[in-house]
């Protein structure tokens, strides 16, 4: 009997034995401190995409400071997230990170944990998609896409709150929680430490961020209640993505823990992982000045043996000074631009006018196809200033504007790389006189375009510190990407041109029939001249002719005068597009018509905003805009300075800039008299606009 009595006490033992194996093997952890190429010299056992590489002391960097890369990194086997039930399971992570910005204040774009069901998320865009999404995909519940994202840029377009922050990113760039992450600075280039916990049971998702220590802070930086049974497959993928947009920073990533199934991610502890090389430091500057001035010497002997060769080049040379060098690699090389458009040959013409030609380019080393825009300048000055502000503008991003990529100067040129769009202009297709693109232009079709650039001229008005004007809102600077999304250009290029040799005068600039009638009185852009562009590029669309049509009848040679003539008689089917052949949602077109009427108004103050526009827009319901005030009862008087005819003859084009390059040019300075229309909103005092 005696013998038999240990046996119970044995039982316990190998039960509680079983339960911990079996709980043991439903957690899982792994533990990175820095990221050695493995024995094969390949990969740190992470499955590596775009540009991510190791580097010599064990730090994995994800992007480099070239623009609009994507790094991603992943775990290489793909973890049980959810368990069988399908509800989110708990994880932890820690990892260490760096993002070191070319420029010390601008980073560019941002770095994230992520868990997706696919390593290699295809389709994934950089600049403010973080490598994580397409544009397309953005909010798609198919995404199954988590993100904790440290982003340093501030993008309007998702809502972020400011260009240092943490956000929770669930299967969009839109954050459903976020937090400015000071007084830890994200951009600084010391390592932070973040750490990422689920809890599966409570539904709760803790961040938690430090700089200069291993500990983690009392309290997290973001405490979300949140299901992720939602967001999750079956089987997710983790890891890290990483983009630079026109501005970039180098990503890098120090060590990362992770722990799934309850319990902490073991800890990194600073101390233990690779540091970057800091050139701040002392000894480093030391061989940092040594090193400068023997690459001086080197320089100084190889200078004197080029000079014959430097003076020969001279001529032809980039002109680069000192202050372009801060925006360092966005400027492309002269000669890269001039292989990438063959010569500048007149076969890869895209269009001319607004400002310069357009030559469709193929870009040797990435082989992508570009738009690279060639404006000439009289003025050095203006061409400095224009670059700066590039350097600016350049950071604006949003899905309906065209991307700057990148700009390179040589002598009074201005070389501008743009994405290329492959539809064209809205002008073409409105006008083309193929029957073929016009029939693409749909009343749904027209709809959303003009929707698009409601909402990037909303962006450029109030999505930025400054407001930031167009200056030149018209259907050829609206271009239409592959599926037929449009995008407006040249922002800002107007202004350029505002400024000439003589900084004293101002020159008005824009297109007759999208010049606000104040522009020519005062010379003073505003947001206000924007809409009024605006307007007319509502009518036109919608009318399917230009705002100034010379071969119509003179009652209806103004396009705004007459719409509003025919919007009071009620019969505004009659200014619509006969193309559209009545295929149209008559609510929609009469909201639309109202806004363009609306925003057409002579008087600024009684336009809408753009914010005001882009609600009536999208809201469709003809009820809800209101009734555009009327415009002024009585006609300003017709000075009758220049005849009409004369008018119609000077700008065959409808375009100031045409009518310039046919005529005396951006130098000539000519006074030129514009008549006024009688009852017209377009309506100019006897203005003098010099072209
Ligand atoms: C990487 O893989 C090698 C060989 O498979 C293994 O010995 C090593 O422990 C792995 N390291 C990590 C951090 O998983
Ligand atoms: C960054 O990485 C890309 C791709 O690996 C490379 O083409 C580029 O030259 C690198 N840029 C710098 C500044 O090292």
């Amino acid at each position: 009997m005696s013998n038999h009595k240990p046996k119970l006490p044995i039982l316990f033992f190998f039960l509680l034995l079983l339960f911990l194996l079996a709980s043991l093997a439903a957690s899982q952890e792994f533990t990175y401190k820095g990221f050695r190429a493995g024995a094969a010299g390949g990969n740190p056992n992470l499955t590596l995409n775009g540009v991510t590489e190791p580097q010599p002391h064990g730090i994995l960097r994800l992007t480099n400071e070239t623009s609009r890369l994507i790094g991603h990194a992943f775990y290489p086997s793909p973890l049980r997230l959810v368990d069988r039930n399908g509800t989110a399971v708990s994880f932890s992570t820690q990892f260490a990170f760096a993002v070191v910005p070319e420029y010390p204040k601008l980073g560019g774009h941002g770095f994230a944990f992520v868990a997706a069901p696919d390593p290699r998320l295809r389709g994934a865009l950089p600049s403010q998609y973080l490598g994580l999404l397409s544009a397309a995909d953005v909010g798609n519940a198919t995404n199954h896409v988590f993100a904790v994202e440290f982003d340093t840029v501030q993008d309007f377009e998702f809502g972020d709150i400011n260009d240092n922050h943490v956000g929770v990113d669930l299967n969009s760039l839109v954050s459903n929680a976020s937090a400015s992450a000071a007084p830890v600075n994200l951009k600084s280039g010391d390592t932070v430490l973040a750490w990422v916990d689920y809890d599966g049971a409570a539904r709760r998702l803790n961040v938690s961020i430090a700089t200069g220590s291993s500990e983690k802070p009392a309290a997290p930086l973001i405490s979300f209640r949140v299901d992720l049974s939602a967001v999750f497959r079956e089987q997710m993928y983790v890891g890290f993505s990483a983009s630079t947009g026109l501005l970039a920073s180098s990503h890098y990533l120090m060590g990362w823990s992770f722990r799934l199934g309850g319990g902490a991610a073991p800890k990194l502890d600073l101390s233990s992982l690779p540091s970057l090389p800091r050139p701040k430091d002392g000894k480093n500057r030391t061989s940092l000045i040594l090193a400068a001035a023997f690459s001086a010497f080197v320089a100084l002997v190889l200078l004197a043996g080029a000079g014959a060769y430097a003076a020969y080049r001279y001529k032809n040379r980039d002109v680069i000074e000192p202050w372009e060098l801060d925006y360092g690699p966005h400027r492309f090389k002269y000669a890269e631009l001039r292989r990438a458009t063959r010569g500048f040959r007149e076969r890869e013409l895209l269009g001319s006018g607004g400002f310069g030609k357009v030559y469709r380019g193929v870009l040797p080393g990435s082989g992508e196809t570009v738009a690279v825009k060639r404006v000439s300048h009289e003025s050095r000055q203006g061409l400095r200033e224009f670059v700066a502000e590039i350097a600016s503008i350049g950071r604006l991003r949003h899905r309906n504007l065209v991307q700057l990529q990148g700009w390179c100067r040589r002598r009074g040129d201005l070389l501008l790389v743009y994405d290329y769009m492959p539809n064209g202009s809205l002008d073409r297709h409105l006008f083309g006189g193929d029957h073929l693109k016009a029939s693409r232009l749909t009343w749904p079709a027209r709809h959303r375009i003009l929707c698009d650039v409601a909402s990037a001229l909303l962006y450029l008005h109030e999505g930025w510190e400054h407001v930031v004007l167009h200056r030149d809102v018209k259907a050829s600077n609206v271009l239409l990407d592959a599926d037929m999304s449009a995008r407006l250009g040249d922002f800002g290029l107007a202004k350029l041109h505002e400024r000439g040799t003589n900084p004293s005068t101002t020159r008005v600039v824009g297109t007759l029939g999208y010049l606000a009638p104040e522009l020519t009185r005062t010379g003073k852009a505003t947001a206000a001249a924007d809409v009024f562009a605006f307007g007319a590029l509502v009518l036109e669309v919608v009318a399917g002719r230009r705002p100034i049509e010379p071969r119509a009848p003179p009652e209806e040679l103004v396009l705004a005068e007459w719409a509003w003539e025919r919007y009071v008689a009620g019969e505004v089917d009659k200014v619509l597009d006969e193309r559209l052949g009545g295929a149209y949602d008559a609510a929609e077109v009469a909201a639309t018509v109202k806004v363009g009427l609306w925003c057409s108004h002579p008087s600024p103050a009684a336009r809408p905003t753009m914010r005001e526009v882009a609600r009536y827009l999208e809201g469709g319901e003809a009820g809800e805009v209101p009734e555009p005030p009327p415009p002024p009862p009585h006609p300003p008087a017709y000075s009758g300075e220049v005849g009409f005819d004369d008018f119609v003859h000077s700008y065959p084009s409808s375009s100031f800039e045409r009518a310039a390059a046919a005529g005396a040019g951006w130098d000539g300075g000519t006074q030129t008299s514009v008549a006024t229309f009688p009852y017209s909103p377009l309506s100019m005092r006897s203005c003098h606009v010099s072209v």
